[in-house]
């Protein structure tokens, strides 16, 4: 087995929790292949962990155990079947969610999503790449799936050395899939979806949503439009604005699956739509704003304050008194804080008070490690115009 002997800075910072181990963080690097399980130790020979080598990757080790065990098959089904118990409890009313969280199942840079008897792949590292296969049969065996999909067209992939690519592992997979949340049914496309299909991260919030909006509701960054149809139960009303083509014609696709004649769907730039709607003197009761992450590393913080900050102003002016806006931030780089700094200044500069009714994240199968901020990425907040 391949060894990795971490500096005294590396140690203190694995010691706090963190499960990664930077490349400068490490002293020596023995026999290690890439993408093998390794042994982590200090300079004295006192072991530490166990986990992947990465050879290319900046994050050099992430953890897989804290003990001296044999990690093999068994040991992988049995985070599998720990991921599916922990699923088991939190997620309600739904078949389409989110099975491995990587670093917060015990297995760095796996994703699995399910969709009813389907289940999406992302094997993020060279080690996860490794053991493609093994996490394969654990599926099989575990849940009989109807196809396997492995949906690696994903550019963080190159910092690995990896190529991007999609691949049906097993099975057959309907041109699309129909999975339920809560009352709506949805259709979703896993070869050409957005992520693995869906947003599965944002499923809680959504169910959620319905309870407070009413009235003219506006759904901006719609994606398949799962907001507005939420909505659109008690709304007279609602409108989903998307700069995809294919997110626009699903979304419509999909208030027709649900019969909703109240929701309508367009294909424009919600920075544009929102400006032209402000000009025009138009209003809403319920505005949903979620966009994609603007900060997509740490030098673009502050231009993508400004882009949050003209499009939640843009909202609030929008809002008619008592209005809700229901305003998500999905950039890990920009802090729970700074995002509400920016609602507050959206606040002051339009002169409103902003009431918070729900405080929220990511759902609960996207679990969130305390000792790695990296696994918290999705800021929620459901607010009222109060006055
Ligand atoms: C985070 S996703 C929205 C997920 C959706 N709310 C849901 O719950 O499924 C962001 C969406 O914004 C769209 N988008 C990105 N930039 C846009 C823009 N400038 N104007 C309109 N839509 C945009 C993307 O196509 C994507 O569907």
């Amino acid at each position: 087995m391949g060894l990795l002997i971490a500096t005294s800075k590396g140690i203190s910072w694995f010691r706090k929790g963190h499960p990664w181990i930077f490349r400068n963080d490490l002293a020596k690097i023995q026999d290690a292949a890439p993408g093998s399980i390794v042994s982590l130790e200090d300079k004295n020979g006192k072991f530490l962990a166990q986990g992947f080598y990465s050879e290319h990757s900046k994050i050099a080790f992430r953890l897989v155990s804290r003990n001296q065990e044999p990690i093999r098959y068994n040991f992988w089904k049995d985070r599998v079947e720990r991921a599916f118990r922990y699923r088991q409890a939190v997620v309600e009313r739904t078949n389409a969610y989110r099975l491995i969280y990587g670093e917060s199942d015990g297995i760095p840079s796996l994703i699995i999503d399910r969709y009813a008897d389907n289940f999406v792949l992302q094997t993020l590292s060279q080690a996860t790449e490794n053991l493609l296969d093994m996490f394969v049969k654990t599926l099989l065996e575990l849940f009989r799936p109807l196809s396997i999909i492995l949906r690696n067209d994903l550019s963080v992939r190159e910092l690995e050395g990896l190529p991007q690519e999609k691949k049906m592992i097993m099975g057959k997979c309907p041109l699309k899939v129909q999975v339920f949340e809560g009352k709506i049914q949805y259709r979703v496309d896993l070869w050409i979806g957005q992520k693995t299909g869906a947003y599965l991260d944002q499923r809680e919030n959504r169910s959620l949503s319905a309870r407070f909006l009413r009235g003219r509701v506006l759904d901006a960054f719609c994606y398949h439009g799962l907001f507005a149809l939420h909505a659109a139960g008690k709304a007279t009303q609602v409108i989903g604005v998307d700069s995809s083509q294919e997110a626009i014609e699903q979304a419509s696709e999909n208030a027709l699956l649900n019969g909703l004649a109240n929701v309508e769907f367009r294909k424009e730039n919600v920075f544009d739509f929102l400006k032209a709607e402000v000009d025009s003197g138009q209003n809403y009761d319920g505005i949903i704003l979620d966009p994609p992450a603007f900060a997509k590393s740490k030098e673009n913080i502050s231009a993508a304050a400004r882009g949050y900050k003209e499009l939640n102003l843009r909202a609030i002016r929008l809002l008619n008194p008592g209005g809700i806006l229901i305003t998500s931030s999905c950039s890990y780089n920009l802090s729970e804080t700074k995002f509400w700094e920016v609602l507050k200044e959206c606040a002051k500069d339009s002169g409103t008070m902003l009431r918070i009714i729900e405080r929220r994240g990511q759902s609960a199968d996207h679990p969130i490690l305390l000792s790695f901020p990296e696994s918290y990425y999705l800021k929620c907040l459901f607010l009222e115009k109060f006055h």
